[in-house]
């Protein structure tokens, strides 16, 4: 994380070389004042006043922190989080140069998507971090759905479908402390408008843009207002603990209740089931070829009918 920073401060102007000579005699977090001014100056094609003028948000969105170009929005989102940002606040960058996917995989982030962070500080334990996730898959959902795309479906845990083909991801880390949630940093990257000729091919045959989806572009200032106040309103189920109210919602949009899948779970072998549904922890609930049912709380499933 540190480098992360000082490189972004140092591309930025902000640090002079004074200040990197004596940086090991200084906390990173001393640099977090720093970080906080470069968020709230102007960008080029995010724009602040544009997402902040209708939202209809009571806390969500209400601090935000725009770059041009970071590594990891929840790189950033993690900093400023450790460093007294709260409930709430949101990292957007125009640009991603390392960004993270699920599973260690990279996430391609070049101008024109929706790059962004937002840090919640639940009192929640680590057994309801899945249902965060799902919680976010729902709000971009309903996004969508605003700007009139009717047809996006979730598959488990965290992507967001468009006619078989990802349009969204959703990245949920945890920032812990003794074994307790000090905040949960939320990543979502919507491919926009993005251009993928230059993405490697396997990748190109398995995603989509909204603006593909759409015919035309999508204003990103307007898909991030909604998805904030999409974001809200999930947030408030969660915290008011209406996970059925969640889960309802999810199974209604699901792309893989009903189907075979290929499970592929941390630390063991991959096996075939069939896919009955979600548990009320977020877990998929899968039939075994020989009929016993496993629950699956963490990996990758790969639909295969
Ligand atoms: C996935 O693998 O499907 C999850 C992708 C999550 C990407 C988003 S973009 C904003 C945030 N910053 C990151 O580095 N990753 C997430």
């Amino acid at each position: 994380m540190q480098n992360e920073i000082v490189k972004l401060l140092k591309k930025e102007g902000k640090l002079s070389e004074k200040t990197i000579d004596e940086l090991s005699n200084i906390e990173i977090s001393d640099f977090s004042d720093l970080v906080r001014e470069l968020g709230k100056e102007e960008t080029k094609y995010i724009k602040r006043d544009k997402i902040s003028k209708n939202l209809n948000t009571k806390y969500i969105g209400k601090d935000m922190y725009i770059f041009n170009e970071v590594m990891s929005t929840n790189t950033i989102a993690k900093f400023l989080s450790m460093n007294g940002v709260g409930n709430g606040a949101v990292v957007i960058s125009e640009k991603q140069t390392k960004a993270r996917g699920r599973s260690g995989k990279n996430w391609e982030s070049p101008l024109g998507g929706v790059w962004l962070s937002i840090i919640l500080n639940p009192n929640v334990t680590h057994s309801k971090i899945p249902l965060i996730t799902l919680a976010t898959g729902v709000a971009v959902e309903n996004t969508l759905k605003r700007i009139g795309i009717e047809n996006a479906e979730i598959k488990w845990p965290n992507d967001i479908l468009i006619q078989d083909k990802k349009a969204c991801g959703i990245l949920t880390e945890a920032i812990t402390s003794f074994n307790t949630i000090e905040s949960v940093i939320i990543g979502v990257g919507i491919d926009a408008n993005i251009n993928t000729e230059n993405f490697p091919q396997e990748l190109q045959e398995n995603m989509t843009t909204l603006n593909e989806e759409i015919g035309e572009k999508v204003d990103e200032n307007l898909l991030i207002r909604l998805f904030l106040e999409e974001f809200e309103k999930i947030s408030e189920q969660f915290i008011n603990e209406e996970y059925e109210t969640i889960l309802k919602e999810w199974r209604k949009n699901s792309y893989t209740i009903g189907k075979i899948v290929e499970v592929h779970e941390p630390f063991s072998k991959p096996y075939d089931g069939y896919v009955l549904g979600i548990s009320r922890d977020g877990s998929l609930v899968v039939e075994k070829i020989d009929g016993t049912l496993e629950k699956v709380i963490s990996g990758e499933c790969i639909i295969k009918k």
